[in-house]
């Protein structure tokens, strides 16, 4: 992991992925206070709230966490003001490829830049572009996913790229003894939220976290798009009523355009609504029927809530063993 934790500045190369509504200041202060990385999930938030969450996290560690900022936010430019405001060490740009001039903003103030690439030709374009580092996250992750699995994209990207490049390993990732895994295939470390979202600190409602302990690896299913004029964006979440009744909805509204009934951008704007607030609905609001429960399939690995150092030492002791025994 030495190389991982040069590059973050933590002890552990462990980076607690951004996940919005929950990676805010408690728990990205208390991964960072635990020896791994926290990340805040700036999601949708303004200027004005990310500039609030910055500084309210510095007001709980003084060690280094980053920024994840989503690629297409209208305010983009603004929100790497902020975190050159603060002196933010790390800033993630997810979501999307950066747009122009994203990358070089950053790197202006001296932050380092940690980029996601769907492929390897994107991966490597995005180094060439001025990227310092890469998360490949495989679609066994909770939230917005892309459809190759981890042990797939770690075997085409590491050979690659992790003998020059740093490259945490994302998505599924439950047990220290996959972490060693990733490590010794040249990984400099992983990224990890499903693991975390629960955790003591963690504001997530109760309901949301009991959700999480009842589940299993099959009920963190993949959204599913029913007709192939309406997309949908591939989420994986707990599955609920609202899953249940999101393939009604579609079905409904390819219905309504069959009869001309809407237009094709309204039709889109429908499905595109429908989960519109979820997630905070079901982190915030405890709302776990109708929200968004955003989960990976290592969901069912988290059984219990406990405090962020101890899923920590767990993983290291787990890792440590592992690669004892080899
Ligand atoms: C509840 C939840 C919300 C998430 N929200 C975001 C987000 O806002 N931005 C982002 O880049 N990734 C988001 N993710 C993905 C995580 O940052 C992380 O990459 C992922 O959870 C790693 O896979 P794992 O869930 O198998 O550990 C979210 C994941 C979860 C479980």
């Amino acid at each position: 992991m030495a190389r991982g934790c040069a590059f973050l500045g933590s002890d552990t190369a462990i980076l607690c992925g951004a996940m919005s509504w929950v990676s805010e200041r408690n728990l990205v202060a208390a991964m960072s206070n635990s020896g791994g990385f926290g990340v805040i999930a700036c999601g949708a938030m303004t200027p004005e709230l990310l500039d609030a969450e910055i500084a309210g996290t510095k007001a709980l560690t003084s060690k280094p966490f980053g920024v994840n900022l989503i690629t297409m936010h209208p305010d983009l430019f603004a929100l790497i003001g902020v975190c050159e405001k603060h002196g933010v060490g790390h800033v993630v740009l997810a979501g999307g490829i950066p747009p122009k001039g994203s990358i070089d903003a950053i790197k202006a103030f001296g932050a380092q830049v940690i980029v996601f690439a769907p492929t390897l030709a994107l991966a490597k374009k995005q180094f060439r572009g001025g990227a310092d580092a890469l998360v490949i996250e495989g679609s066994e992750a909770g939230g917005h996913i892309g459809p190759i699995s981890t042990s797939v994209l770690a075997q085409e990207f590491l050979p690659e790229l992790a003998a020059e490049h740093v490259v945490f390993v994302a998505g599924g990732i439950g047990r220290g003894d996959m972490i060693a895994a990733y490590l010794e295939m040249g990984a400099a470390g992983v990224q990890m939220g499903t693991a975390f979202a629960c955790a003591s600190e963690s504001i997530a409602h109760p309901d949301f976290k009991k959700a999480f302990f009842r589940a299993k690896a099959r009920d963190a299913e993949t959204s599913v798009q029913i007709d192939a004029r309406l997309p949908v964006i591939p989420v994986r979440a707990l599955k609920n009523k609202g899953t249940e009744e999101f393939a009604a909805k579609q079905r409904e509204v390819a219905l309504l355009l069959d009869q001309g009934s809407v237009d094709m951008g309204e039709a889109q704007l429908q499905i595109e609504h429908y989960w519109a607030g979820a997630l905070r609905r079901a982190v915030v609001d405890g709302d776990i029927e109708n929200g968004s429960l955003m989960a990976g399939q290592s969901v069912g690995m988290v059984t219990a809530e406990e405090p962020v150092a101890d899923i920590i030492a767990r993983l290291m002791r787990e890792s440590e063993a592992a690669l004892t025994r080899r």
